[in-house]
């Protein structure tokens, strides 16, 4: 797994002994509900499952208030899945009454992928903007920037961290090879740098919390490395899990097959046919199914309902064991599954086209 691609099953509990991270355990996820009252379902069902330092965050809150910073690659369109951190982000911005700095990196996808023109990336920047803004963030506290517009304070920044990394050691991390541009290998600095606009910008050494899917970690680590020393806290983290592909249990969604996610902009149409023909834990006939029973647990259906679309606990349960005795068919699940998606696609495409009427308000600009 690297930051730019995850290929086949990825073992969580393994990234968490290699990468040397947290994991969110009852005692921790027992401290955030005291203090918000409830747990998200992201959270009390784990998709938010390993961390760094999220236990000091939450002690040293109430003298120093963290700051959340998140982002966006622009290379298509936005699906499910990159909504998961974002979702997160909304509920511990309205939980926890902080700001929001996400970055969107229109210079990151340029300079990876090789089709990609500067303009190409500079506009899916734009349209991934609305979908940032309709997941709800509070526009007095929320920061958005695209990296190609923001160079100054960005750049700025950057140098005075690229000046901490060696190439051995991005080569180490990244797995860069020589063959890569020059411009990726001088990337990780600025995706590293808003770790640190808060304290620059605020006027005082804060904290930052990022909610991310786990892929992202290896910024945090090598920002964990530096930060003391350019005299910043070390960034907190909290690492998702990814909503699978529709087309198979492992890894993570692929942009340029668009079968493989929903995305946000999908019609009813787009829906119907991708979750139809989603892999499910399912035996290949009915007769099959009522005998022996499906298998939940590698499911993509059933993952979506897990991850976002069956909020209700019980009822998730239930289908779970519905699924298992053979009571429930494949494609009655499916159904249900269209039906929750569309129903969220609605509200969420509406917020979408009223984003670009308030795009201005969240933008930060040199
Ligand atoms: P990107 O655009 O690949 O992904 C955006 C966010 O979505 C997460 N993610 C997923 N989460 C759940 N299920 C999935 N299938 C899935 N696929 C992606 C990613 O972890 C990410 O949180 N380089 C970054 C942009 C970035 C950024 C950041 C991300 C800049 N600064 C700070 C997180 C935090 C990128 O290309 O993300």
């Amino acid at each position: 797994m690297t930051p730019w691609e995850v290929e086949g099953r990825v073992d969580y509990d393994e990234l968490i002994r290699m990468w040397g991270t947290q994991r969110v355990t009852d005692e921790l996820l027992d401290k955030i509900e005291k203090r918000t009252g409830n747990l998200h379902l992201l959270l009390r069902r784990r998709v938010f499952y390993s961390h760094r330092d999220l236990d000091w965050i939450l002690e040293i809150y109430d003298k120093e208030k963290f700051i959340l910073y998140t982002g966006r690659g622009p290379s298509g369109p936005v699906h499910i899945g990159h909504l998961i951190p974002w979702i997160l982000c909304k509920h511990l911005q309205d939980s926890f009454d902080t700001k929001l700095y996400f970055q969107i990196t229109d210079d990151e996808k340029f300079l990876l992928h090789p089709e990609f023109t500067a303009e190409v990336a500079h506009n899916w920047a734009y349209h991934n903007a609305l979908d940032v803004i309709a997941v709800g963030f509070d526009p007095e506290k929320s920061f958005l920037f695209s990296d190609m517009d923001y160079a100054k304070t960005l750049y700025n920044m950057a140098i005075r961290i690229a000046k901490h990394i060696t190439l051995s050691t991005a080569k180490a991390v990244f797995g860069f090879k020589d063959q890569t541009n020059v411009g990726m290998i001088f990337y990780p600095a600025i995706q590293i740098a808003p770790c640190f606009f808060p304290s620059e910008l605020e006027g005082r050494k804060t904290p930052v919390l990022i909610p991310a899917a786990i892929d992202q970690d290896p910024y945090w680590r090598v920002t964990r490395d530096i930060a003391e020393k350019m005299g910043y806290y070390k960034p907190a983290q909290i690492h998702g899990i990814f909503l699978p592909s529709l087309l198979g249990p492992s890894g993570k969604m692929s942009a340029s097959e668009s079968k493989s996610a929903v995305y946000t902009i999908d019609t009813e149409k787009d829906v119907k046919t991708k979750i139809m023909n989603a892999l499910t834990g399912g035996q290949p006939t009915v007769e099959e199914q009522r005998n022996f029973g499906g298998d939940p647990d590698i499911c993509v259906i059933y993952q979506y309902m897990y991850f976002l679309f069956e909020e209700d606990d019980k009822k998730l349960l239930g289908r779970r064991q519905e699924c298992r005795s053979g009571d429930l068919l494949c494609g009655e699940c499916k159904e249900y599954l269209v039906e929750k998606i569309v129903q969220f696609l609605k509200e969420f495409q509406r917020k979408r086209e009223k984003a670009k009427d308030v795009l201005e308000d969240f933008l930060l600009k040199d």
